[in-house]
């Protein structure tokens, strides 16, 4: 994947799992940056883009040609309004030109965790995590597409979870959203495949350390480490079996949105 770099647009950047991927892309010196957050602070914002250009400029791995600088830059929304979700695919498209990797990685669990009764989740917080975490990656991949399709090349990976396909241990708000990304993905996989665009969703296991999941404790971690769906994980994710995946997630992904063979043929995977 040498010559022009592509753009890479990372939601929930500034998280735990967004800020290692847009850390690891930086790293490839393949891609420029454009990350998305919502409430993340100044100070966090200009660390990471510290660090993203600590590492920059950094040699072609392909040619050894030490290219321009990594652009990276940071864009604003709630992604629990769709007003919000157009104008930030505007103002990406503004300040990148293109959109070539959409990264759909931002989520929530609208403060619901541990669920135990199904009565516990009233029906709006159900509407708004699925607008949250599915439906505002949905209509930036709707709002991505066309000039993706335009150029006959796109890379759209959605950070779902296990929870999508065990049920987890968050609670059926969150469930729910993460499993309907992948009869979306799946459709979408293969009505898009002849026009040079990959769809596949990544849905890693229990990543601790991150706000979303914090590092739980003493009752907490022993439901969860004894929780009965880990011992399915290997055989449901054919990898992210354990606790703290991260790097194996963060691969999976880079894998997807790249441009060799294999990249190129994988698509419509649950990975
Ligand atoms: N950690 C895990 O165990 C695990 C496992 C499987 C899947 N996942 C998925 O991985 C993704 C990242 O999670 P994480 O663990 O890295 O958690 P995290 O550190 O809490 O990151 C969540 C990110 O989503 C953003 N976000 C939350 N609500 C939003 C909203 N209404 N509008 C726009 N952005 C919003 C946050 O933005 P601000 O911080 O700027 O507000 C933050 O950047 C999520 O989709 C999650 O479901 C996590």
């Amino acid at each position: 994947m040498s010559g022009e770099r592509k753009v890479i647009l990372i939601t929930g950047a500034t998280g735990g799992i967004g800020r290692a991927t847009a850390l690891t892309f930086a790293k490839t010196g393949h891609y420029h940056l454009a990350l998305h957050y919502k409430s993340a602070s100044a100070e966090t914002r200009d660390a990471l883009a510290s660090e993203v250009n600590a590492l920059s400029p950094i040699p072609d791995p392909d040619t050894g040609a030490t290219p321009s600088t990594i652009k990276v830059d940071f864009f604003q929304a709630d992604l629990g309004d769709y007003d919000s979700v157009r104008k930030l695919h505007k103002d990406v498209v503004a300040g990148f030109q293109k959109i070539d990797v959409l990264f759909a990685n931002a989520g929530s669990t609208l403060g619901h965790q541990g669920v135990k009764n199904l009565v516990d989740v009233p029906i709006d917080i159900f509407e708004r995590t699925w607008r949250v975490n599915t439906g505002s990656a949905i209509l930036l991949t709707q709002l991505c597409l066309p000039a993706m399709e335009a150029q006959g090349w796109g890379r759209i990976i959605f950070d779902s979870s296990v929870a999508a396909l065990t049920g987890g241990s968050i609670g059926p708000h969150y469930a729910s959203s993460k499993s309907a990304m992948h009869g979306f993905v799946h459709w979408l996989a293969g009505n898009v495949a002849k026009k040079g665009i990959t769809v596949n969703a990544v849905a890693p296991a229990v990543i601790t350390g991150t706000a979303m999941m914090g590092t739980p404790t003493g009752e907490r971690e022993r439901e969860m480490a004894a929780s009965k769906y880990l011992p399915s994980f290997a055989t449901s994710l054919r990898g992210s079996k354990c606790f703290s995946c991260l790097n194996r997630s963060v691969a999976k992904l880079i894998l997807c949105a790249r441009d060799t063979c294999r990249s190129a043929w994988t698509t419509g995977r649950d990975c």
